[in-house]
């Protein structure tokens, strides 16, 4: 029997007609769909890098659920969508979601997710009637400590576990042989065993996530690992897509969230559950105040009645901190005291439990902020600031991959729509969630719908292309040799010093993590330049990211755990590189609150309200941009 061990992996080659990748709310909205189209013969498999019952940004458990129709119009969801992301979605995209995204809820409820239900309305399920709580138009509370749980247990049931590999990190996508234009396969590792797969494919949903840990985190030293969105989402989903030559669109937006200071919490809830107020240090409503603020550089163009756009609240907060009039409080006493005033003491404590849980579900940290600094939220504010910038597409952002629309609605231009729903402009590479770029606003429930949409039409693809055979365009010896390339450096040169971690042929992991997050830091519009930029710091960010990309096949892995943080490292570094030159791109301010380019400060709907799409190629490194025009289809 052969030793497999650290450098000596066993080779496992397989082939299916469909390969789900990553483990996430898409993934598991495909697993489950996937099984009611799926003609009895297809081999279906889905990877996860993680454990799928907690893996994702829904692995601690969410408190809400962020898009549930109701009694709402999905044009109207349309509407708020186009106004949260300054003017500019794929409109398609949006709607096709709006218009499935409640079946979705119906199932998780099903499966057993308690959904908060209006006083009267307690046992009554949604499909039944039941009138959910609102926090706010197109939210909904739930008891979501399990959420992730209760749905990667579906996906289980339906795909089978024998179909389902989970500690599997895909590294990279395998173009066809005779058609460059084509995914013929994907390679990764086990982070467990001395392991490599090799999967072939007719299809495959690329679902990883959005990218976190691209830019230095406002949680170092003994903070770091505390993010907002999910540490394990590297960038894979763009990187991976981008090098495969798929075009990516909108990948100058991001996503600035505001956050309770340190543990990261999530505001939705105390804004439009509690009904609490944010105020600067003074004490004033900065808001109201600063309302004028955006009547400059035509940053209100696309506000609408009263509802703001999410970086837009951010720029008006962003300036009371600049001015040096922070800290930024959530006035969490007031709040609760209001909703008090007409309640019985065991009511109150019923409230007071419910702040907690909204924390406890989904960012436990936050918990831990307050009870290790006694801050009681009935009696005393809690800092917010404006975190570190996150690369999605399925929250209040837009970043991702340019796919195939819905064929059915009226007025959609020709060209958005290439025959199979949510396929990437790749032959046979579809994706959702965070990875569908120019539609935000999906969150958890619409992530996993659109795992839904395009699991019905990667059926469809692996029917037409029934005898189609996949071929690798590279080898498979020498995608292992690439692959490994880290440990071979490791292994080659670890005894060059006495000291493991200095060395003048390697690099580790972690402090290349840290030089490419210095860079996007500073030149890049991070938090260490109030999120701004130009292009002169830009052109400095290209330079010193070529050179970041030159010396990352220089790093080192010293076991499976380093292989992983190495290959995490290189997909951040690609997603990096497109989030960069698509801001140097765009010569304008389109997202005030999220970064501004200082020297082109305006939004300029005349020549921006457009889509920047990009293309990379992977053997000449170049990129290419094109810009498409935005088409409203709902007035
Ligand atoms: P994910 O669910 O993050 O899944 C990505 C998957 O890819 C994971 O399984 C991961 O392990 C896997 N993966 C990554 N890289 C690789 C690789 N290279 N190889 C193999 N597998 C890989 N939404 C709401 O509706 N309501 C809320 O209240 C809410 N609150 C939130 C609070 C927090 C703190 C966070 C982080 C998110 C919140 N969201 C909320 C948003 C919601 O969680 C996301 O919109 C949704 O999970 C995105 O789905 P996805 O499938 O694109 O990615
Ligand atoms: S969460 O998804 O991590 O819980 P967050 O707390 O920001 O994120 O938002 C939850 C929901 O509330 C999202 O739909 C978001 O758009 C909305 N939201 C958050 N703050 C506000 C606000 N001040 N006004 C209107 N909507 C808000």
């Amino acid at each position: 029997m052969a030793d497999y061990a650290f450098g000596n992996p066993e080779i496992v080659e397989e082939e299916v007609d469909i390969l789900i990748i990553g483990g996430g709310m898409a993934a598991c909205g495909a697993a489950v769909e996937i099984v009611q189209w799926a003609d009895s013969d297809m081999k279906i498999k889905l990877v996860d890098k993680a454990a799928m019952s907690r893996s994702g940004a829904v692995a601690q458990g969410l408190s809400a659920i962020n898009t549930y129709m109701g009694e709402n119009d999905p044009s109207d969801y349309v509407r708020m969508v186009r106004t949260d992301l300054m003017g500019i979605i794929r409109e398609d995209l949006v709607y096709d979601v709006g218009r499935h995204v409640d079946s979705s809820v119906h199932l998780f409820e099903e499966w057993g997710l308690p959904v908060w239900k209006q006083p009267g309305d307690e046992g009554k399920k949604l499909t039944e009637g039941g009138k959910p709580v609102r926090s706010g138009k197109w939210q909904i509370m739930i008891n979501g400590e399990s959420y992730k749980w209760i749905v990667a247990e579906a996906a289980k049931k339906a795909l089978g576990m024998e179909n389902i590999q989970e500690r599997v990190f895909i590294v990279k996508m395998v173009n066809d042989k005779n058609d460059p234009e084509r995914v013929a396969g994907a390679i990764g590792f086990s982070v467990r065993e001395h392991k490599l797969f090799v999967y072939k494919f007719k299809a495959c949903l690329l679902v990883c996530g959005g990218a976190v840990n691209v830019f230095r985190p406002r949680s170092v030293g003994e903070g770091t690992g505390r993010a907002w969105y999910p540490v394990w989402n590297a960038g894979s989903t763009y990187a991976m897509a981008a090098e495969a030559g798929a075009e990516l669109t909108m990948m100058e937006n991001r996503f600035v969230p505001t956050r309770f200071k340190d543990g990261y919490g999530p505001v939705g809830a105390w804004f439009l559950l509690f009904k609490a107020k944010a105020q600067n240090g003074a004490g004033e409503d900065y808001q109201t105040k600063n309302a004028d603020m955006l009547k400059q550089h035509n940053y209100g163009n696309h506000a609408k009645g009263h509802v703001m756009g999410t970086c837009l609240r951010n720029h008006l907060m962003m300036h009371e901190m600049r001015e040096g009039r922070g800290p930024i409080l959530m006035d969490t006493p007031t709040a609760l005291a209001k909703l008090a005033e007409t309640m019985t003491p065991k009511e109150i404590k019923h409230l007071e439990a419910e702040a907690w849980e909204d924390f406890l579900d989904m960012t436990i940290g936050q918990c831990g902020v307050w009870a290790g600094e006694n801050i009681e939220p009935d009696k005393e504010m809690s800092e917010l600031m404006p975190t570190e910038p996150y690369l999605l597409g399925s929250h209040a952002g837009c970043a991702g991959i340019w796919v195939s629309g819905p064929t059915d609605l009226p007025g959609v231009p020709k060209d958005w729509s290439w025959g199979y729903r949510g396929m990437t402009t790749v032959k046979g590479l579809f994706t959702g969630g965070d990875g569908v770029g120019a539609s935000g606003h999906k969150f958890s429930s619409g992530s996993f719908t659109e795992g839904r949409i395009a699991a019905k039409s990667m059926v469809q693809f692996v029917r037409d292309n029934k005898d189609w055979k996949p071929e690798l365009a590279t080898p498979v010896s020498e995608l292992v040799e690439e692959i490994y390339r880290p440990v071979k450096t490791y292994l080659e040169h670890k005894d060059y010093t006495t000291a493991e971690d200095v060395n003048p042929h390697y690099i580790t992991p972690k402090m290349l993590q840290f030089r490419l997050q210095k860079i996007m830091d500073e030149y890049v519009a991070g938090v260490s330049t109030w999120y701004q930029t130009n292009a002169r710091m830009l052109s400095i960010a290209e330079r010193k990211l070529q050179m970041l990309k030159e010396d990352s096949l220089k790093m080192r892995a010293k076991d499976l755990h380093e292989l992983l943080r190495a290959w995490e490292n290189y997909h951040r570094i690609i997603a990096a590189e497109a989030h960069m030159r698509h801001i140097q791109f765009r010569e304008e301010t389109r997202y005030p609150g999220y970064y501004y380019r200082a020297d082109f400060l305006d939004l300029d709907d005349d020549n921006w309200r457009v889509f920047v799409n990009s293309k990379y190629n992977k053997a000449s490194g170049e990129w290419t941009f094109r810009k498409v025009p935005y088409v409203q289809l709902i007035k």
